[in-house]
């Protein structure tokens, strides 16, 4: 029998579910492949999945602008003195070690189409720095500033799960202590064919698996133990943020700050959309109910296009709190939510996927043929009931890395970066009184270990001669770097 030794009710279950297929080449397969099948067999949810199926074609029907308002929101520039004070409630927050961060970076960057994980690209304009070393830096900086190190957990993928680990060893963390940074790796979820609900194998023995989503991460920090963990460390709130964007201002005291002073359970970042059409996704809050209003975050997909074109009583866009993707949430949050992660909704993407058929051929489809199944983390912002938006200057902190050329490629963070290394030096010699003279294509880049934001730049360069500077840049660079860099 083909399926000899192969776990009798498990087969009855599988060919209950149409899924028989799973045990193709079964007496071909070693030991340790075997009880690796089983087991990957034994942690698919068949009911979910195959509901999901079933109902590829219902997508949900977006929401009418009438449902939904645009959101509140704190804006620090037209409230400096609030500003101040939620300043302070950040700093002692940092300095009581309150805070851990999770950077997601489990992606596989197919849009990009790099080989190594995207964490590994060089942005930096003249140190050629990855992005993960932007990221692990600031986070050291933060620590030099505030007193205790602030943990760094990196949540990986299957495929990106040893080539970032073994960056971050070759890189000896980035200056970070080892046990400052923790990696975890998210879950997977199989595929199915779109027309026959079939899940895909990849090899004999093998099912096809793709990452369950950044929203991946609610369900590996708590079943991981990382939720206990924090709570062993005394850490209330978890600083979220993405691989992709070299600008975000990770712990920002601001943002923390406004977190912490409105009790928030969850806090967001955003940028103002730059257009209609552009690709992020927005805030929005239901209108009062019964429980208050609740914060979304639409993606741009789900929008219908009369969302995405309203427009508000002042003649902007209605919908134009686009997000970088920076949240805050509370540990106790987190774990609230942690039981019900289930809740959160899959999202259903119809794709490419290579498959071994029946005959055990490799199937290099031509046209969308597989289901896919994703988690969004910024479902569990609706879970909410006190929750806070908090408005970022889009050239202060946001210049993702999404695509090899274009938009939000290469160049255009090369740009966004010089852009705001620029913006931070001018406000330094302005506030010196001092003209301003570098040529517009001066390279300048500002070790993220030298300062966390424009008035901290200001404080490391309090002693040094502005002229001096300008003096230094006229080879057309200029690299500021923390001392003993
Ligand atoms: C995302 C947001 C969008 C936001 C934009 C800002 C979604 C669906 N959309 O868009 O609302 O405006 O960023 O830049 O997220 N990741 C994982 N595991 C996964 C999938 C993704 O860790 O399984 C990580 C990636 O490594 C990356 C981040 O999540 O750091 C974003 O994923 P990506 O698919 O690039 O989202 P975008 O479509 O760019």
């Amino acid at each position: 029998m083909e399926n000899e030794g192969f776990p009798g009710e498990l087969f009855q279950e599988l060919t209950k579910k149409g899924q028989a297929h799973l045990v193709q080449g079964w007496d071909k397969l070693s030991l340790d492949q075997k009880g690796s099948l089983v087991s990957q067999i034994k942690k698919i949810d068949f009911d979910l999945i195959l509901s999901l199926w079933t109902n590829r074609n219902n997508t949900a029907p977006s929401l009418a602008p009438v449902d939904l308002a645009a959101p509140d929101f704190f804006d620090p520039e037209k409230e400096p003195e609030e500003e101040a004070n939620c300043r302070q409630l950040g700093n002692k927050a940092l300095s009581q070690g309150k805070v851990a961060c999770v950077l997601v970076a489990g992606g596989q960057g197919t849009r990009f189409g790099a080989s190594v994980p995207k964490g590994c690209m060089a942005v930096g304009p003249l140190s050629g720095k990855s992005l993960f070393q932007m990221h692990a830096e600031r986070i050291l900086a933060l620590a030099r500033r505030f007193g205790p190190s602030i943990p760094l957990l990196v949540m990986t993928s299957p495929a990106t799960h040893e080539a970032t680990q073994a960056f971050f060893a070759e890189h000896r963390n980035f200056g970070l202590f080892p046990d400052q940074v923790h990696f975890f790796c998210q879950g997977t979820m199989p595929a199915l064919d779109w027309d026959t609900g079939k899940v895909l194998l990849e090899a004999p023995g093998l099912i096809f698996a793709s990452p369950d989503g950044h929203g991946g991460c609610l369900a590996a920090l708590a079943e991981k133990g990382w939720l206990k963990w924090m709570e062993t460390k005394q850490i209330e709130q978890v600083f979220y943020f993405q691989v992709d964007n070299p600008l975000v201002k990770i712990a920002d005291p601001l943002f923390l700050g406004h977190h912490l002073k409105t009790k928030a359970e969850v806090s967001s970042r955003f940028v103002t959309k730059e257009r209609a059409g552009e690709k992020v996704g927005v805030f929005a809050q239901t209108k009062d109910g019964a429980d208050g209003s609740r914060c979304i975050l639409l993606e741009y997909s789900d929008l219908t296009d009369e969302q995405t074109v309203s427009l508000a009583p002042d003649g902007e866009l209605l919908f134009r709190c686009g997000s970088p993707a920076i949240h805050i949430f509370s540990r106790r949050f987190l774990e609230d939510i942690a039981p019900g992660h289930a809740r959160l909704p899959y999202h259903l993407a119809r794709k490419k996927v290579s498959f071994m058929d029946e005959t055990g051929k490799l199937v290099v489809p031509l046209t969308e043929n597989a289901l896919k199944f994703e988690k969004f983390v910024f479902d569990a912002l609706p879970l909410a009931k006190r929750w806070a938006l908090v408005r970022s200057l889009r050239h202060e902190e946001f210049a993702p890395l999404k695509n090899a050329s274009g938009k939000d490629s290469p160049e255009t963070v090369r740009a966004g970066i010089l852009g705001r290394n620029r913006a931070w030096l001018a406000s330094v010699f302005s506030g010196r009184g001092i003209a301003f003279s570098l040529p517009d294509d001066c390279i300048i880049e500002l070790s993220p270990l030298l300062a966390l934001d424009a008035a901290d730049l200001a404080k490391q360069l309090e002693l040094t001669d502005l002229d001096s500077l300008l003096s230094q840049a006229k080879g057309g660079s200029l690299h500021l770097m923390a001392a003993g860099e």
